[in-house]
């Protein structure tokens, strides 16, 4: 984060799959996108671009960070029987940290021209979306069923970004932790119907979206991309109103 005179995205950043950036080089030239000089305040490595609603990418070709190891979650849920003498309460909650981040949505008013951008010349694919161009979810290829996406509003923004936690224990107690500190109750518990995952969103003080999941699909090459009219949740209280509230300034054109 740095400080600025209003609530706004500064740039999106992604590791490139080891060996890929020549690939993607080309890839950028062939769209004719122009590089570009890293904006102020930005970590300068890597390659930079604008994707067409006008935020810096920044593209690196270092492997990601580990995500951080935690244990086995055991459970006794269906015909699984995998917690035999372990007393669950007592062991619920020992891990509530996040261990990664799993994904961010961007608000935009060209959800097409994005999506075009990030999956002809960045790689990315689409894995589902709901009521039409509404959200768009897209995945990075084997793993988590989304790593990005967009929800189409009158102008760019940054609606949430997920961490991983360890378990469904740990979503419930970070919520807890956020309603004993007086924060606004948010949105969850709740499972997800696209992804799966479990889920709890808390507003961040510039009125975008914290999400803590466990528990979401995991794709592979043979996904087949969906489109669906579903609500956002398969169970749990529907989203407040503001979920889909794009409070971030307008921007000035940029070049
Ligand atoms: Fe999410």
């Amino acid at each position: 984060m740095l400080e600025g005179s209003a609530k706004r995205l500064h740039h999106v950043s992604f590791n490139l799959r080891p060996g890929t950036l020549d690939q993607v080089r080309e890839s950028i030239d062939r769209a004719g996108t122009p590089m570009i000089e890293p904006p102020p305040g930005a970590v300068e490595d890597g390659l930079w671009i604008r994707d067409p609603d006008g935020t810096a990418v920044q593209l690196l070709d270092v492997a990601p960070a580990p995500a951080r190891p935690v244990a086995e979650v055991l459970t006794n849920a269906g015909a699984s029987r995998q917690r035999i003498g372990v007393a669950q309460w007592r062991e619920a909650t020992a891990d509530v940290m996040p261990r990664r981040l799993g994904h961010s949505l961007l608000f935009t008013a060209q959800p097409a021209r994005m999506v075009a951008f990030y999956t002809e010349v960045l790689g990315l694919a689409v894995s589902d979306r709901i009521h039409g161009d509404l959200v768009t979810f897209l995945n990075a290829g084997p793993g988590d069923h989304h790593i990005f996406g967009f929800v189409k509003s009158s102008h760019p923004g940054f609606h949430h970004s997920s961490f991983e936690v360890p378990s469904i224990d740990a979503i419930a107690l970070g919520a807890d932790r956020m309603r004993s500190k007086g924060r606004d109750a948010g949105w969850g518990l709740g499972r997800h119907t696209i992804g799966s995952n479990f889920f709890h969103y808390n507003p961040d003080p510039w009125g975008s979206w914290i999400e803590w999941f466990s528990d979401i699909d995991q794709i592979d090459d043979c996904w087949v991309a969906g489109d669906w009219d579903v609500p956002p949740h398969l169970w749990g209280a529907p989203p407040p109103q503001t979920f889909l509230s794009n409070l971030e300034t307008r921007r000035e054109p940029s070049g």
